[in-house]
């Protein structure tokens, strides 16, 4: 299929966007003729996603739960590459353990990663969006939706998260931002996924509950990306949609199954 999309020319910021789906997604928008900046906490995996998106990338380490060194980051990317015209927020922690297995700090980790993180990007972010007409995507999970054992502390983030993005969307849609969020189901090949089904009997059991019985690609999550940020989805703001072959649909993250196969690190 031809590339539906033309970002030629446009600014897309990726907070987290050097691995993984983030990573997928900086890739297609790079593809799609953006010049492309990302962020993430690793110095060396920055300058390595830098190198592998190509011509006009351009990134800077920081972490999201440091609203100073956000702000440095995204001032340095319009500095480099011009206004944002597309900004996604996809940076994430996850460990794997019950309630009662995680301190006070451990909870607050993922939920300073996950929501804190989140807003320090919109928050920093917005005076440098091209207005009207910019698009901020929140990467969100199915664990906003659906409790999970061993979870507490993502479910708990990423339900903020979801309703960030929507009291986002209500407050800048009459700057002419809109503010949407995708929910990624289960990804294959993502740290994600190894750490929530860690074994092939895991991964099968995931798959048999996924309606459509497969994982999901990061392509797959891109594309829904690419979509949300383009004038076809003009109107589309304050929409949180999930690209999970069906699973939040039924009732479940497509997770649970998996999970208490045995994995309780
Ligand atoms: N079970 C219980 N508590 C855990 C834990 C686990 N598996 N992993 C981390 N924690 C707790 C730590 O014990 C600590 O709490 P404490 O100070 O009371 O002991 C707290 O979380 C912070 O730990 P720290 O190692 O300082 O974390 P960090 O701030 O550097 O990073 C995470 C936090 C969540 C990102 C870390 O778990 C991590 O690096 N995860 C892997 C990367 C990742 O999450 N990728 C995204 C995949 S979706």
């Amino acid at each position: 299929m031809s590339q539906p999309f033309d970002f030629t020319g446009r600014h897309v910021f990726v907070a987290g966007g050097t691995t993984g789906i983030n990573f997928g997604i900086a890739a297609a928008f790079a593809k799609a003729g953006a010049h492309v900046s990302v962020l993430s906490r690793a110095p060396e995996k920055v300058a390595a996603a830098v190198e592998r998106l190509g011509r006009g990338a351009w990134g800077q380490p920081a972490d999201v739960r440091n609203y100073g060194a956000v702000a440095a980051a995204l001032a340095g990317a319009v500095e480099h590459s011009g206004p944002i015209d597309v900004l996604v927020s996809g940076a994430a922690g996850n460990f794997v353990a019950p309630a009662l297995g995680m301190s006070a700090n451990g909870f607050k980790a993922v939920v300073d990663i996950d929501l804190l993180g989140t807003f320090n990007v919109a928050r920093a972010g917005f005076q440098h969006l091209r207005r009207p007409g910019a698009a901020l995507i929140n990467i969100s999970a199915p664990q906003a939706v659906n409790a999970l054992v061993q979870q507490a502390h993502v479910c708990a983030a990423k339900a903020g998260v979801d309703m960030l993005t929507k009291c986002l969307a209500i407050e800048w849609g009459p700057e002419g931002v809109r503010v949407n969020g995708i929910i990624p189901g289960p990804i294959e090949g993502t740290e994600g996924m190894a750490r929530l089904a860690p074994s092939e009997e895991a991964a099968a059991s995931v798959r048999g509950s996924v309606p459509l019985r497969r994982y999901g690609t990061i392509e797959d999550v891109a594309n829904l990306a690419l979509f949300l940020a383009s004038p076809l989805a003009g109107y589309i703001n304050g929409a949180i949609v999930p690209v999970d072959g069906g699973s939040t649909a039924a009732g479940s993250a497509g997770l649970v199954p998996a999970m208490t196969a045995g994995n309780r690190s």
